[in-house]
Formats: structure tokens, C-alpha cells, sequence
């Protein structure tokens, strides 16, 4: 670790991704990790806070670790770990859970919202989950955050936390910053274009996984919703073509206006065509390369293994100074 900044970012190995997480987060990890120190986490314990079948975790998890590396996570420069395998995560949030109020836990938007979708299973991890989320940041006295909207006020509550814990035992954290990507990157579904591409669709057409292959992706976009009329521009009346052209300069890297003029005078069979083979373009490789890491389970495991040894380093660090500031009395050793 040199003197760059500290980025932190997690993604929970939770099933599928679609391109909105890829746009979103995944696709700017490459170039991030140039710039700062990356910490990249596998939040499998806070999968746990709903519902999971143990094996398709376990498989998840896997999934999640080849694919951070086929977007192009270097662990030779950054750290990519799975939460569990660290415990201070789990130590950290205990000390944390005693400067948080229910309160607040329970009055956070995503809460509230898992505890409709799950009322069979309100636990009281669902509830704690944002206290665990401050616990990943905090440990790594992480300066940055990319995280999306959905995210924000569980950022703001590990920044409260932090100053809290400051305020009341003398400076130990870092007080994190949360990047909120371009609302460019507000990739919506290819059915229903007013609302948000979702990986919980009932409707398998109107979201791109990751796992998708280049026919299936050519064939999703084929059937994706488009407008009246026939031109190819973006405007408020046009949200399938304005989505469409959206997910086009962003994997063609190309500007909105160009891409209009582009396929100015095209039809929309022509264009959706484009679309769809500029997205396979980027995700079919990298889907490719990580069912070949999947293959080798091994080596995914000295990965993590690896990533974990250099994470603890740094969280225990961090874990020791927050003890002693609280009065524990250190552990003699040897
Ligand atoms: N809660 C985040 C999500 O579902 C995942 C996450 C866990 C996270 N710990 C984090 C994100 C720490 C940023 C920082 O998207």
C-alpha cells in the first residue's frame, strides 16, 4: 500500500448482475484501482440478512470473486477479499452496534423496504445491516466510497458513526466521502423504459445479466420496447430510444450526439441491432473469462486467500487502536 487514497467497495455475491451494476460500479473498478489504493469485498455476510440456499451462496460467491477479476481487478494492486474471511468486520460492528440507535436503523429507507419484501424473515441482521456496512468502510480508514444512490444513506450513517466514535474517544476514523456515479449510468428496463432495470424482474427480457450470452443479448434488445414514432433521439417522450441510445454511448463509448447522428434516418431494427452488439461487444468477453476462472477454483481461493491475509493486515490495525480507545484491555501475547 502506497500513500494513495483508500477506496472501498462491496458487492453482495447475492446471484445475478445485470449491466446496471456493471455501468454502475463494476466497469470503473479497472480504472480506479490506477488511482487509489482498491479494497474490493465480497459482502457475503450481509447476504445473510435474507434468506439464502447455502450451496447457491457458496457458488454466488465464487461467481462474484472471477467476476470482479474478468472486469479487471489486478489482486497484484488491489486487495479482493470475501468479508467472512476477515473477522474484524464482525468485531468492528459489535463495538459500532453500541454508539447506533435502533432509531435510526430502523427508520432507513432500505430497512423498511426488505422488511415488506421479506416479512416472513425481519431479522435482526436486516436491521443491522448498515451497522456492518460502517464496519467494512471504517476499518480501512477509507477516503472514498463509490456506491450507488440506493446506498446513500447507509454511506451517510457510516460517516455518522465515524464522527460519533471521534467525537466521543478521541480521532480514530477516517470520515468516508460516498461517489455517486454520473446518473448517466441510470440504465432502465428494456420492457417498461420508466422504470429502473431490475435483476428481480419477473420479466427475463427486460434486463441484460451478466451472464447473458451475445445471442441472448442480441435477442433481448431485438424485443426491447421502443416509441412511437421513428426517430432515434433522446427526449422525455422517448424513454425506450433514450434508454436504448443511453446504453449505446455508454458501451460504445461514443457521445449521445453522435450516436444520434450516427443512426439518424435508420429504423429501429438497424439501431437495436447496434445496441445489441455493442453491449455483447463488452460482456460477452468478460462472461467468457469468468467461466474460465470458474474453472479453477483454486486459484480463486489463493486470491481471496491472499486478499484476506493483506485486509486483515490493514483491519486489525485499525480494530486495535478502536479497543484500546474503548478501555478493552489488550490480550497479552506470547
Ligand atoms: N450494501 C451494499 C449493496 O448492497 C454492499 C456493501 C456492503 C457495501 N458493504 C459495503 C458497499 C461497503 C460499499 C461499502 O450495494
Amino acid at each position: 500500500m502506497d500513500d494513495k487514497k483508500i477506496l472501498f467497495s462491496a458487492i453482495q455475491p447475492s446471484g445475478i448482475l445485470t449491466i446496471g451494476n456493471y455501468l454502475g460500479a463494476l466497469r470503473n473498478f479497472k480504472k480506479l484501482q490506477d488511482d487509489y489504493n482498491g479494497i474490493f469485498s465480497l459482502a457475503d455476510l450481509h447476504t445473510l440478512t435474507v434468506k439464502q440456499d447455502p450451496q447457491v451462496l457458496r457458488k454466488n460467491t465464487y461467481e462474484l470473486a472471477a467476476l470482479y477479476l474478468a472486469c479487471g481487478i489486478d489482486p497484484e494492486k488491489s486487495i479482493l477479499f470475501a468479508q467472512s474471511h476477515v473477522p474484524a468486520h464482525t468485531e468492528l460492528a459489535w463495538v459500532l452496534n453500541t454508539i447506533a440507535y435502533p432509531g435510526e436503523l430502523s427508520r432507513m429507507t432500505q430497512f423498511k423496504d426488505k422488511s415488506k419484501k421479506h416479512e416472513d424473515n425481519i431479522n435482526m441482521g436486516l436491521m443491522d445491516y448498515p451497522v456492518l456496512m460502517a464496519a467494512d468502510i471504517l476499518l480501512y480508514q477509507t477516503e472514498l466510497v463509490p456506491i450507488g444512490a440506493d446506498q446513500k444513506q447507509h454511506l451517510e450513517l457510516a460517516r455518522d458513526l465515524a464522527i460519533r466514535f471521534n467525537n466521543r474517544f478521541g480521532e480514530t476514523f477516517k470520515v468516508p466521502e460516498g461517489y455517486i456515479g454520473k446518473t448517466g449510468a441510470r440504465v432502465m428496463s428494456l420492457a417498461e423504459p420508466e422504470r429502473k432495470m431490475s435483476k428481480s424482474d419477473a420479466n427475463l427480457n427486460a434486463f441484460i445479466s451478466m451472464d447473458d450470452d451475445t445471442d441472448t443479448i442480441i435477442r433481448k434488445f431485438k424485443r426491447a420496447v421502443t416509441d412511437s414514432d421513428n426517430k432515434i433521439i433522446c427526449a422525455p417522450d422517448k424513454p425506450g430510444i433514450t434508454n436504448l441510445l443511453t446504453i449505446y454511448s455508454l458501451f460504445a463509448s461514443v457521445s449521445i450526439e453522435d450516436a444520434e447522428k450516427e443512426f439518424e434516418g435508420k429504423g429501429y431494427g438497424d439501431f437495436k441491432l447496434k445496441v445489441g452488439e455493442a453491449v455483447a461487444s463488452v460482456i460477452d468477453p468478460i462472461r467468457q473469462e469468468k467461466n474460465k476462472l470458474l474453472a479453477d477454483k483454486s486459484y480463486l481461493d489463493d486470491v481471496l486467500s491472499q486478499g484476506a491475509d493483506r485486509a486483515a493486515r490493514l483491519a486489525y490495525r485499525t480494530l486495535g487502536k478502536v479497543y484500546k480507545k474503548v478501555g478493552l484491555v489488550p490480550r497479552k501475547r506470547g
